[in-house]
């Protein structure tokens, strides 16, 4: 059997609705393949594009594996192995350091004793930071899949965000 008819007996059915739809949302257009990466990305919950599901894109959208994997490797924002599930990010510009999202950082390590770039061993949290992303106004802040959590300025306060993530 061919590596490339490998990769798609790999694919589940749920794997196949989630491609299916995300190409339907970009009416199946090939030019919008990073928005498309992206909204699949999003869709799948340890957030990376499944090697599986790289390749049956692929074939819908009538372009080459490697097309699709020069993409990956050229956007940050597009991962090919599994993430946390909930990656915590804190912003690390100077606005929110003034407001101490370095202590905020401290302390998420702290309670989930966890470096910067690390994954918890059951897959569910890691830390990054990353640049503003626009919520200084409610700084120290913290965005998870794309929520914003502010005024992260306790440790009762983190807590009640790790709470809601589980
Ligand atoms: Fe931190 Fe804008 S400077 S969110």
């Amino acid at each position: 059997m061919k590596p490339f008819a490998q990769k798609l007996n790999e694919l589940t059915p749920e794997l196949v609705a989630l491609v299916d739809d995300v190409i339907a949302r970009h009416n199946g257009d090939p030019t919008q393949l990073v928005g498309i990466l992206l909204d699949l990305e999003a869709g799948v919950e340890r957030h990376y594009i499944p090697e599986p599901a790289a390749y049956y894109l692929a074939e819908r959208l009538s372009i080459p594996p490697t097309q699709v994997y020069d993409v990956i490797s050229f956007y940050t924002a597009l991962h090919d192995q599994p993430r946390a599930k909930y990656t915590l990010q804190v912003c690390d510009s100077a606005p929110c350091r003034v407001k101490d999202s370095d202590a905020l950082c401290e302390t998420l390590k702290r309670l989930l004793n966890l470096e910067v770039g690390e994954v918890t061993y059951d897959g569910r949290f890691s830390i990054e930071k990353v640049p503003c992303f626009g919520a200084c106004d409610v700084s120290p802040a913290v965005r998870v899949n794309g929520v914003v959590y502010g005024h992260l300025d306790s440790e009762e306060r983190i807590m009640d965000m790790l709470r809601q993530l589980d």
